[in-house]
């Protein structure tokens, strides 16, 4: 059985990490990685218009949570935990599959510091030990070679290019689509 529907938000904690839920306290900062465009260089995705934009997308996160649609974490460090630095959860949650896609993004002042790693692997083995995923699936812009490498390095494997199947401002652009299996299946 697929296991979203708990009956509290599952915090994580990592040796220098916490995973905690979205609160409107991260808003701000939030808003400032989705409208950063390093961040989003290559995530085709439209950027936020305002915070009150940004407010809706926690709201809609949290009742994803609830619905068991989604399970979205917020990181922060352990050293300074009301900051928000980045995001890592599992969207689109196919349960007659029990697969689900993960998705991360970090701020720029934390990136190369081995963080998306140390918060990615708590999220996997979350996601295979607690929620009983068969697989594990990650979609990257074909010119993400930072995400490209993280996923290599967590043991997934290229499992398709799609040419341009996604639409997005006005150009047709290509999927690089990952998958990883639970080695406990
Ligand atoms: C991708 C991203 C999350 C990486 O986070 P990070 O915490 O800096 O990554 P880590 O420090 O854990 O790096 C792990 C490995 O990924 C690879 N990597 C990370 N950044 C890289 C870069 N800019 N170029 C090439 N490889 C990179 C390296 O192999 C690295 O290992 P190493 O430092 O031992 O060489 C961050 O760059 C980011 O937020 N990018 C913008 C958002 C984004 O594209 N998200 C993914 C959407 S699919």
């Amino acid at each position: 059985m697929l296991t979203l529907n708990f009956t509290k938000f599952p915090v994580l904690e990592t040796e220098r990490l916490i995973l905690r839920e979205h609160s409107f306290s991260d808003a701000e900062t939030l808003y400032a990685m989705r409208t950063d465009e390093r961040v989003m260089k290559y995530i085709d995705r439209e950027r936020p218009a305002d915070l009150l934009t940004i407010k809706t997308i926690i709201t809609k996160f949290n009742e994803g949570f609830e619905n068991g649609n989604n399970l979205a974490w917020i990181i922060v460090l352990k050293e300074n935990p009301e900051q928000m630095i980045g995001t890592v959860g599992f969207w689109q949650t196919d349960y007659a599959n029990h697969r689900a896609e993960i998705g991360y993004m970090l701020h720029p002042d934390f990136w190369r510091k081995g963080i998306i790693t140390e918060a990615l692997k708590k999220a996997i083995d979350f996601g295979f030990e607690t929620m009983n995923l068969h697989t594990i699936k990650a979609n990257i812009n074909t010119g993400n070679e930072a995400s490209r490498q993280i996923l290599i390095k967590h043991g997934f494997v290229k499992e398709a290019l799609f040419k341009q199947d996604y639409y997005f401002k006005g150009k047709f652009l290509d999927s690089e689509i990952y998958g990883l299996i639970n080695p406990n299946h």
